[in-house]
């Protein structure tokens, strides 16, 4: 047996990976070895296949040669469809579609983002050998979706990598759907793609008011995740501080902590599974709406 194949190398020339070469090759040569009976029929199928990519005439596959060196690789037609389904896949939200790491403003009055730009990036250079999530704090429209949105497209682009956003207030909202019974989803259902996706973001976490069933969910997506030591990126408003550590007036969503929002046990499951990035700024819609008036 050869290593197991590294996501990445689903984009990358078949040597890299010798398992998965095999098998694309024992698949191609099923209907190679028709074509070969067929006839007139083969000449069709060829035919139909030149038409869908000139470069690979719709195999998937490419020949390059390096020098003497000839190799077998990926075609960008494969690649890129591969890279359409995962974007699809990934369910970012129509308002965050444009969210990017190359368009995240990080210079003049933003230099203060510069860490979390940077930090942005190492971790879509060292994934997966460095799994470590990201938990993402700062204030309103500071940017901690926009950054997380560009770090899951950059890792889909780059490397192929499944991931899936969900807002957490979103996520908590299908799940109790899913108790109702003329909604045809089960809990498992919706919470499947949510354990075994390879990265998850969750947006806004803690924005929930915290009920002990709310708790209890936290606590089972994010202990699943981390016994599967799969990587998680977390937004969050709430400062990570422990329960009742901001003093004053309670009921007011800012003086609570996230230790108030998902409890101290979860707090503590975050920073054995997150690297924390603070992010501190503007709040980019007011600074768009001002510059609009
Ligand atoms: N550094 C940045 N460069 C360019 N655009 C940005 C930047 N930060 C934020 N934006 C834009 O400002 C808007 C608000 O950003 P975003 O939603 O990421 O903020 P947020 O910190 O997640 O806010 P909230 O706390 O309300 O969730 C988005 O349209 C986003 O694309
Ligand atoms: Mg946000
Ligand atoms: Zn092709």
């Amino acid at each position: 047996m050869g290593r197991p194949c590294l996501p990445s190398e689903f984009l990358s020339s078949p040597q890299a990976c010798p398992d998965l070469h095999r098998m694309c090759t024992a698949i191609s040569a099923l209907p190679l070895a028709r074509i070969a009976v067929a006839g007139a029929e083969s000449i069709h199928v060829m035919k139909v296949a030149a038409e869908v990519c000139p470069f690979c005439e719709g195999t998937g596959w490419k020949s390059v040669a390096n020098g003497s060196d000839r190799r077998v690789t990926r075609c960008d037609c494969r690649v890129q469809a591969r890279s359409e389904a995962l974007l699809k896949a990934a369910r970012i939200p129509k308002r965050y579609e444009h969210c990017e790491l190359s368009n995240f403003d990080y210079e003049g009055p933003h230099q203060a983002l510069f860490p979390a730009r940077m930090a942005a990036c190492k971790f879509v250079e060292e994934y997966p050998v460095d799994n470590t999530g990201l938990l993402l704090i700062g204030t309103i429209g500071v940017g901690k979706t926009h950054l997380a949105v560009g770090i899951i497209k950059e890792l889909i682009l780059s490397k192929g990598i499944g991931c899936l956003f969900y807002d957490y207030r979103e996520l908590l909202k299908e799940i109790q759907n899913s108790y109702n019974e003329s909604v045809r989803a089960t809990e498992l259902e919706v919470l499947r793609p949510v354990f075994e996706t390879e990265i998850l973001v969750l947006d806004e976490l803690g924005a929930v008011k915290p009920t002990e069933w709310v708790w209890d969910t936290v606590s089972l997506i994010l202990n699943t995740r981390y016994n599967d030591n799969r990587t998680t990126i977390i937004t969050t408003n709430f400062d990570d501080k422990p329960a009742g550590a901001i003093g004053g007036p309670r009921g007011a969503a800012r003086d609570e902590t996230l230790g108030d929002r998902i409890g101290e046990r979860m707090r503590s499951r975050l920073h054995e599974m997150c690297r924390i990035i603070k992010m501190e700024g503007r709040d980019f819609r007011q600074i768009r709406s001002a510059s609009f008036r």
